[in-house]
């Protein structure tokens, strides 16, 4: 019988807590593979872990992680009931944004995440995840201010996926006028779930 999607995440998972395949590994308290259901519809992938997800091994349990529930909430969805990522696993120092061989050691992880949960919706969150999965699914990318709350439809092997980038979290902690885009693209993004289920 193939492996059901239970066994192939708790692999991944232990692969990814073993992982040396980049310098992140050396400075991280916890990598932080994801969390969420693995039958989830939608996907949401951030940039990479910050101060508090290396402390816990969660993903967005942060200041950016209430702006999210606080999003999620907002179209009637709970943590529980979608899968939340990021594009690189461990903690970079300080905070920085991840560079592109980080990027390129760690996106294998996401790639292999989504062909197991395979969902049906997948939102990337600021411009380093939209630029990443615009890219792999073969569009153009563009500056996040232009695509963000577009709808791109990809074709994979498991089927017809939308791709609905938006804003990083973190930015509307200081940027007011990004949380209204924010909530206008997670509008949307419940739209959509309400119509494809
Ligand atoms: N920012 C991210 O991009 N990801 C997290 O998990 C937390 C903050
Ligand atoms: Fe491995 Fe990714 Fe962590 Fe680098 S960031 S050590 S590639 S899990």
């Amino acid at each position: 019988m193939p492996m059901g999607k239970e066994e192939l995440m708790k692999r991944l998972e232990e692969r990814i807590r073993n992982c040396r395949k980049c310098p992140l590994w050396e400075l991280r308290t916890n990598p932080v593979p994801g969390a969420g259901s693995y039958d989830a519809e939608v996907m949401f992938v951030g940039e990479a872990p910050g101060y508090w997800e290396d402390q816990k091994g969660l993903p967005f349990v942060g200041r950016a992680g209430k702006v999210l529930d606080e999003l999620l909430a907002g179209i009637g969805l709970r943590r529980e009931e979608v899968y939340i990522t990021n594009i690189v696993k461990c903690r970079p120092p300080n905070n920085r944004d991840p560079t592109e061989e980080e990027i390129r050691a760690c996106s294998p992880y996401l790639d292999m995440q989504i062909d197991i949960i395979r969902p049906r919706l997948i939102v990337p969150l600021g411009r380093h995840s939209m630029r990443y999965i615009l890219a792999k699914f073969g569009f153009r990318v563009e500056p996040i201010s232009r695509v963000h709350g577009k709808t791109f439809e990809a074709r994979t092997l498991f089927g017809k996926v939308t791709i609905i980038p938006t804003y990083h979290p973190a930015a509307a902690l200081y940027k007011p006028p990004v949380m209204e885009e924010l909530k206008k693209d997670f509008a949307r993004i419940g739209a959509l779930m309400k119509r494809t289920r």
